[in-house]
């Protein structure tokens, strides 16, 4: 295991249950007596909140490239504030969401170009990677299905189609940082498996 502490991402399209499953594995670590931070993009931070609501608001305009400089902006804030601090306190990081997202929406699926994202992210990172990513791999019409209001992004729904398969093909050429768990079962069983990968690299 590296020196510095876990810093743990979850991935998914929305509606998969990351928000679930991160507030679990945070209270399931901090109960194992392990220092954890949760934040969560876009909106960590006060500058992200901001952003989010600009992002996810209907009606307003952006190219695709705009888009992901705005996604851009909340992340650095938040490696700033929040992720970059924590780890350097021997914090382990719980994210829900990080640099893949802006790979899989709109760099694959949006058609911004993976290589143009990638880039572009490993500038806004500094090269920061997360230890372990989850996947949380669920068909959209079951994610969706969950959610009572769709957000701008959600309501493109084959997109998420693409934005499935693009994690799958990402994750698959990544093994050793992506752990792919089945996310169309009730949120325990989900847990159980987010628990057991985490488990693995911690101790
Ligand atoms: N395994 C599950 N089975 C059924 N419902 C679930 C499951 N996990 C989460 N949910 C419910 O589905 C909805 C979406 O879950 P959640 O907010 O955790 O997803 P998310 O990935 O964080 O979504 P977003 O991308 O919008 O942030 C919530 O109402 C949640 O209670
Ligand atoms: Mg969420």
């Amino acid at each position: 295991m590296s020196n510095r502490p876990l810093f743990i991402t979850l991935e998914g399209i929305d509606g998969c249950g990351k928000s679930t499953q991160a507030d679990r594995l945070e209270k399931a670590l901090i109960e194992r007596s392990w220092h954890v931070t949760h934040t969560f993009e876009p909106g960590g931070t006060a500058l992200g909140k901001r952003l989010r609501e600009i992002l996810m608001r209907d009606g307003l305009l952006f190219s695709a490239f705009s888009e992901v400089l705005l996604f851009a902006a909340d992340r650095r804030q938040d490696i700033d504030e929040v992720i970059g601090p924590a780890l350097a306190r021997g914090t382990i990081v719980v994210a829900e969401r990080f640099a893949d997202s802006s790979v899989a929406y709109q760099g694959v699926a949006g058609g911004v170009g993976e290589e143009r994202v990638r880039s572009l992210m490993n500038l806004v990172t500094e090269g920061l990677t997360p230890d372990l990513t989850l996947l949380l791999d669920i068909d959209p019409d079951v994610s969706l299905a969950r959610k009572p209001h769709l957000d701008r992004i959600e309501q493109r729904g084959s997109y998420l189609r693409d934005v499935r398969a693009a994690y799958l093909r990402i994750a698959a050429d990544e093994p050793e940082r992506w752990v792919v768990i089945d996310a169309a079962r009730p949120a325990s069983e989900v847990f159980e498996d987010v628990l057991s990968a985490v488990t693995r690299r911690l101790y």
